[in-house]
């Protein structure tokens, strides 16, 4: 996948795996990266999907309507983007966090999901539920900050709520940040994920 990465200042400090949202590109969330966590590595990849020529992670058949195939098969091609890039980059494979906006936070959870141990832990901007009606894998150890807005005309606080209940049925740690604003990143949820990441993190 065609990417950016930067190499961290700290070796223990977790690499941040940045996923944009729909129409967005690698470079859109390099500023939150070094918001985040700046002394961290970071891998940005660009989305392989176009839609109306707009980026994404996986195909949709409408607003909300995921194309199930494909999604399976992005996250299987995004799992496997992480996994040569921790060898190229020489990053430790068990301390990798994905940090999604809107469509990037719903392939960053199509990753928990599917794959036990892909992701140490992962910061969710505005998410849904990726997937229904399938087992997920064993989330125990995996801390999740959702991040969300009441009156989000995309993932509806019910759904907010469902994917809570889905994580945490599996074992993850669950912390939900409620923002009174709709489906943009705000200031202050970024600085509530900020903290939320010092505080998991020590090394952040
Ligand atoms: C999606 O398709 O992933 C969600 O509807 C979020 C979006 O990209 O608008």
């Amino acid at each position: 996948m065609k990417h950016v990465f930067r190499s961290g200042v700290d070796p223990d400090a977790p690499t941040l795996l940045m996923l944009h949202g729909t129409g967005g590109n690698e470079k859109d969330l390099l500023p939150l990266a070094r918001i985040l966590s700046p002394d961290s590595a970071v891998l940005s990849p660009l989305g392989n999907v176009r839609e109306n020529g707009m980026p994404r992670f996986f195909r949709r058949l409408a607003e909300g309507v995921f194309d199930e195939e494909d999604l399976l098969f992005r996250t299987k091609e995004l799992k496997e983007f992480i996994d040569e890039s921790a060898e190229k980059y020489e990053l430790d494979r068990k301390q990798v966090v994905a940090v999604g906006y809107s469509n990037g936070a719903n392939i960053a959870g199509s990753l928990l999901f599917h794959y036990p141990g892909v992701l140490c832990a992962a910061i969710l901007h505005h998410p849904m539920v990726p997937r229904r009606g399938v087992a997920l894998p064993d989330l125990s150890d995996v801390p999740v900050f959702i991040g969300a807005g009441r009156n989000d005309p995309i993932c509806a606080p019910s759904e907010t709520d469902e994917l809570q209940r889905l994580l945490e049925s599996a074992g993850a740690s669950v912390h939900v940040h409620w923002e009174h604003a709709g489906h943009q990143l705000t200031r202050a949820e970024v600085e509530a994920a900020s903290r939320w990441l010092r505080d998991t993190f020590k090394t952040v």
